[in-house]
């Protein structure tokens, strides 16, 4: 846990002053695990279109893309779910330190949630630890293709019962959670971000 004491004035202003809020083993997840600055921010501009929009990042880690997206749009509200719990901790703690007030954190399965609350979801392709054997976490949970399938699955039919309108922004996806009724209306040259609206 880093010494708050010593907050830098502004730890938004690039991945390495942003990442220096966590302890070292968080910071060394974060090229492979947690959103870019500059992702974070293009997502969210994306998502909080309008005052009062509320959004739910699927999997949020230590918060990277909550928080970012709150210091950015503070008249929206951006929720994470995430079911590690210490990097749900971190991620509270680094939400008390830096001072948002817009960003909630929600420690839990994300099957645990209502998609009904929520006018936007990021996700970062949060299952895909189940498919590889390689930069894992940690080994607290269960890896399987199973679960994998489970959990598009289980995504892909929440976000089919979603409102028309509803927007979604995906990173690094191989699109099994995106049904067919969201309509691609932009992305980044690499095409790794996706910007969706549910017809
Ligand atoms: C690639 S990281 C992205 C973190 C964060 N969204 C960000 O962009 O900085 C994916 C996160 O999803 C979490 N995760 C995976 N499956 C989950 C599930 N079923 N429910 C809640 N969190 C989950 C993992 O623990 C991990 O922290």
């Amino acid at each position: 846990m880093q010494n708050f004491m010593f907050l830098k004035p502004n730890c938004f202003i690039n991945d390495a002053a942003f990442d220096w809020l966590y302890p070292e083993k968080v910071q060394q997840h974060s090229k492979r695990h947690w959103t870019p600055l500059g992702i974070a921010k293009t997502a969210a501009r994306f998502l909080a279109y309008a005052p009062g929009k509320k959004i739910l990042d699927i999997g949020s880690g230590v918060g990277k893309f909550c928080l970012v997206g709150a210091r950015h749009y503070p008249e929206a509200y951006f929720y994470g779910v995430e079911q590690r719990n210490d990097l749900h901790q971190y991620a509270q703690d680094v939400k008390a330190a830096t001072n948002i007030h817009n960003a909630f954190f929600i420690q839990g399965n994300f099957t645990q949630i209502n998609f009904s609350e929520y006018d936007g979801f990021y996700f970062y392709n949060a299952f895909f630890e189940n498919l590889t054997d390689q930069d894992h976490i940690d080994h607290t949970v269960e890896y399987s293709a199973s679960i994998y399938h489970y959990y598009c699955r289980y995504m892909f039919k929440q976000l089919e019962n979603c409102a028309s309108g509803t927007r979604l922004v995906t990173f690094h996806s191989l699109e099994d959670e995106v049904p067919p009724c969201f309509q691609l209306v932009d992305a980044s040259n690499d095409l790794m971000l996706k910007m969706w609206i549910r017809r």
